[in-house]
């Protein structure tokens, strides 16, 4: 393993991410962790992350010596590159030489274990206040900028390296190119890992963890649950039954493919609740977004825990462990605890006996989402779940605008599915993070179809392009899809006679309409 220790900030997780494009396994480790407990895991190498602090600022993340003296290979970045800086004798000012953004780098030693085969000057993402005018004694300085003298250092011989800006980032024209140099060439490290290693380790840990006990898994149609379900259902087989609630708010043809797409790659039980009625009777007459996302959220759970229970009664070994699509950003985000928690289930609203706990299953817990996707492509499931946009857990109950009825519904999964349709058609999957598809059932305009005259609903488009859904733009869609989709929708969804384009990027506006 390899470990990145993060000093706060977002940037841990994308050096975690790019170690693992360069095919090593990496974790996150917190920068309180004491050297000792860092060093017991045997490090092949180690990476200090960015953070936000200055060396100087009290309270600042420091780092204790033995961690260069441990003959582990240590590469550390902005922050680390200026902790490793002081800690080892060199000099970190404050004197103002600020750097930010998109700087220019000379490298000044061609042929440095980090630097050899790039250019000798290259764009680099800087980000820092403070800056290294001495290097430690035994350490060669390899770059600099216009305002920092000493922008990259190593000592080959104690395998220890340095740079000041963040060749995580893609600005950095060749910072996979030197975390690579650093990995295979400073540490030594093949570059052997894959997912492939992980279905293999997963499904003996799992059947480990399992034995001869149940475990159940609710699935939700998106990547996560079918990836994580998939996985349990490789180890243990008929032990695991799945649970996946029809709630009728689903896209056009979204049931059908966990029904059948799902069962037919993985072999799994699969037990299918209709709830729909269930979920339009809870609806009726009611518009506010809020309070359908509740009502949604806790008949989800209603009837989630019914068919729990049912499973419960069934004849057959204990139900002792729950499946979750825990990823690793989720984990690291709530405080990276290792070891797996107990849940109660939520016995207060759905009937279950007070004692019932599970252990949880979670085998996506080190991954990130592209490597979930690589999993389930591993384990055969088909593109139309693997590649999945995100679609959120209410559905389109809250993509209608206003009250929620079977026909609205429907008619909004007709229209949304041409949508999909044209832009698949279009190659556009990837390039959208997604494209929701609202009704404004509340809204009429008149319109002329024919020769007549119709006042009828509009649909809006909403594609938005986006990283991680926290900020988003509008999509710069091609006209001429647009065009298409807009002549389909109104040619062939009844009751829809105009469809409205949203040009709005996140924030201001949310993704959803609700
Ligand atoms: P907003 O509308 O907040 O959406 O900009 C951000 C992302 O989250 C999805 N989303 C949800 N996902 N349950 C989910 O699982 C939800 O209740 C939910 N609400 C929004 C949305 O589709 C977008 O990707």
């Amino acid at each position: 393993v390899v470990l990145v220790v993060d000093f706060g900030a977002q940037y841990a997780q994308l050096i975690a991410r790019r170690v693992r494009e360069a095919r090593v396994y990496s974790e996150i480790v917190p920068s309180s962790m004491p050297v000792a407990e860092m060093l017991a895991k045997n490090p092949k190498a180690i990476i200090l992350s960015g953070g936000p602090s200055s060396v100087y600022a009290e309270g600042a993340p420091r780092l204790d010596r033995a961690l260069f003296e441990a003959g582990v290979p240590v590469f550390g970045m902005c922050y680390g590159f200026q902790l490793m800086a002081t800690t080892l004798g060199g000099t970190v000012d404050d004197n103002g030489a600020r750097e930010y953004g998109r700087t220019p780098l000379t490298v000044s030693k061609q042929g440095s274990t980090l630097f050899e085969g790039t250019p000798a000057e290259q764009s680099v993402w800087m980000s820092h206040g403070d800056a290294c005018s001495a290097a430690p004694e035994g350490f060669t300085v390899t770059a600099s900028t216009d305002v920092v003298p000493v922008a990259a250092f190593e000592n080959d011989e104690k395998k220890l390296y340095g740079v000041q800006y963040h060749p995580e980032v893609l600005h950095s024209t060749h910072g996979q190119q030197i975390l690579e140099h650093f990995l295979y060439r400073g540490a030594g490290i093949e570059p052997t890992w894959t997912t492939h290693n992980v279905v293999e380790e997963q499904v003996a840990l799992i059947r480990e963890q399992v034995g001869t006990k149940r475990a159940i898994c609710g699935l939700s149609g998106g990547v996560d649950s079918a990836v994580a379900a998939a996985l349990v259902q490789k180890a243990i087989g008929s032990q695991l039954t799945c649970v996946y609630v029809d709630h009728g708010l689903m896209r056009k043809g979204e049931t059908e493919q966990v029904e059948k797409d799902f069962v037919a790659a993985t072999g799994a039980n699969l037990k299918v609740v209709d709830a729909q009625e269930r979920f339009l009777n809870a609806l009726a007459g009611v518009s506010d977004p809020e309070e359908k996302r509740k009502i949604i959220g806790r008949e989800f759970i209603r009837v989630f825990e019914q068919a729990q229970l049912e499973i419960l009664q069934e004849d057959g070994p204990e139900v002792a462990f729950l499946v979750q699509g825990t990823l690793y950003p989720d984990v690291v985000e709530s405080g990276g605890g290792t070891g797996t928690a107990n849940i109660k289930s939520h016995h207060n609203v759905g009937g279950l006996p007070d004692d019932i706990e599970f252990e949880l299953v979670e085998p996506l817990r080190k991954l990130f989402k592209d490597e979930v996707r690589m999993v389930g492509q591993e384990l055969g499931l088909p593109d139309e779940i693997v590649q999945r946009q995100p679609f959120p857990g209410p559905g389109l109950g809250i993509r209608i605008v206003g009250e929620v009825t079977k026909e609205r519904l429907d008619l909004l999964r007709e229209a949304d599915a041409i949508a999909r349709e044209e832009l698949t058609a279009a190659g556009l999957d990837r390039e959208i993070w997604q494209c929701p598809v609202v009704l404004l059932a509340d809204v009429r305009s008149v319109g002329v179809q024919g020769d007549g005259r119709t006042y009828g609903h509009p649909i809006v488009l909403r594609p938005v392009s986006s990283e991680d859904a926290m900020t988003a733009d509008w999509t710069r869609m091609p006209y001429d899809v647009l065009a298409k989709i807009s002549t389909r929708i109104t040619n062939e969804v009844a009751d829809v006679n105009r469809v409205v384009l949203d040009v709005t990027s996140k924030p201001p506006g949310t993704i959803e309409w609700e």
